[in-house]
Parts: structure tokens; sequence; C-alpha cells
């Protein structure tokens, strides 16, 4: 009897399944996992332009407060200092990044939306455990600011129902929620409202799991192109241009 390439890939799948390892290997999932994302992650690394944009890889040590470098290099870049910008941001804590873009952009038209359950992260997160981060819900600081509270899978849908993202307005899609899940469910809520010019930023976005793996399996569905607009420490902290 002769079998086909096609036949024997099914007898060997279906035979892999048979024997059930899922029941005994389990334990090589995460590792495994993580050991094809940090691959899939160094390999973005080398296709990414390093001249002519604000890009400091590589680096022995991470300086967190160079995320503003990149902020502001974000600004420039995109002459958003005194025009109006829409700024959502995913992800808000205490509001140490939301207030430091509303002191960023002083224009009376800009609007800015942070989302949060002030509760923490839903799930685990690395070494952080699920209700991490918790924080008290920041008092509004600004007339421009209002704060969405509450899981963005029971809040974004209802906003983008009663709010017009898509009247123009620059926006500025601030990704700090660390988490894979939070991550992707955001991007592809948000995906039909993306204009040529928006702009992504990601706070986390080198964790190999987590923003990483959430920004390719997201522009890898959606066929959404984006070009960099700088990175610090390593790719932690990275800002993308959406190009339509
Ligand atoms: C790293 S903190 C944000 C830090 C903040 N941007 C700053 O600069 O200080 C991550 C936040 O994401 C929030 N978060 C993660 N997943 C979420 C989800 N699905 N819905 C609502 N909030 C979420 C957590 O509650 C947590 O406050």
């Amino acid at each position: 009897m002769k079998f086909s390439f096609i036949e024997a890939n099914s007898f060997f799948k279906g035979f892999i399944l048979f024997l059930r390892p899922g029941t005994y290997l389990n334990f090589l999932s995460g590792p495994f996992t993580f050991a094809a994302n940090t691959i899939r992650l160094s390999r973005w690394i080398s296709q990414q332009p390093r001249a002519a944009i604000l890009n400091d890889f590589y680096q022995p040590f991470r300086d967190y407060a160079k995320r503003h470098t990149l902020h502001d290099h974000v600004i420039e870049r995109e002459h958003i200092r005194s025009s109006p910008i829409l700024y959502l941001e995913f992800g808000v804590a205490s509001a140490t990044s939301f207030t430091w873009w509303l002191e960023a952009n002083k224009h009376p038209d800009s609007r800015f939306y942070g989302f949060d359950t002030f509760e923490g992260l839903p799930e685990d997160w690395g070494f952080y455990k699920k209700g991490a981060m918790t924080s008290d819900a920041p008092v509004a600081i600004d007339p421009r600011a209002i704060f969405v509270k509450g899981l963005f899978q029971d809040t974004l849908f209802e906003f983008l129902k009663t709010h017009d993202i898509n009247d123009g307005t620059k926006k500025i899609i601030h990704m700090d929620a660390d988490l894979f899940s939070s991550t992707l469910f955001v991007l592809t809520a948000l995906a039909q409202y993306l204009n040529n010019g928006d702009v992504i930023m990601f706070d986390e976005f080198n964790v190999p799991n987590h923003e990483f793996h959430a920004f390719t399996c997201f522009s890898d569905s959606y066929y959404i192109k984006t070009e960099l607009i700088g990175a610090v420490n390593n790719y932690y902290q990275v800002a993308f241009r959406i190009v339509k």
C-alpha cells in the first residue's frame, strides 16, 4: 500500500494526538512558546531600521525614564506638541504616563481617555500576580481627561459606540497593559478605526509572550502595516506609525 505525504502527515498527527502528550509533556509548552517568541522577537529586531530614528539598541541596562525620551521624540517627529490629539491610554494605574502626556500637549481641543480596572492586572503576568498594580482611580486632573474604569473587555465596545474616535484627529494609542490578552483585545477592537499616521506606542514591547506576541498576531491577522518611529531600552518601549 502506498501512502502519500498528505496521508502520512495526517496519520502521524493523529497518532501523536492519540498518545496524549498534553497529559505528561505540558510542562514543556511554556518554555517552548517563550523560546519560539524570543527567536521571533530577535528576528523582528534584526529587521528594524536603526539609522535616522531614535533607537538605542543595544544597551546593557534599562533606564525606564527613557520612555519619556521616546515620547518626546514621537511628539517632535509627529508634530503634535501644539496640535489636537486623541490620546487613548490602556493601562493607567496611578496615571504617571497619562499625566506626562497631558502636560506635553496643551491643545484645548485634545482629548485624553484612560482605561483601567484600577483593580490591578486581571491575570498573572510573569512574577506579577493577578491584582498587582492596584491603584486608586486618579481624580480628573484636567477638563480634557476622562478615565474609563473597568476591564477593557467590558468597557471598550460601549465606549466606541458612544464616542466618535474617527473625526480626523490624530490618534495616539498608548498600550501599557502588559498582558498578551489585554493588548490583543484592544488592538483588534481598534483595528477598524486606525488611520494612516495614527501612532501606537507600547511600554513593555520586548516581552516575548505578551506585547510583542500580541502585536505580531494583530498585525499579521489584520494586515496592518506600521513603521517604527523610535525604540528605547532594547525595544522595551517602542512607537509605531500606521501606514495605509
Ligand atoms: C503597568 S500598569 C500601567 C502603568 C501606567 N501607564 C504608568 O505609566 O504608570 C498596567 C495597568 O494595566 C491594567 N490592565 C491590564 N489589563 C487590563 C484589562 N484587561 N482591563 C483593564 N485594565 C487592565 C492594570 O489594571 C494596570 O493598572
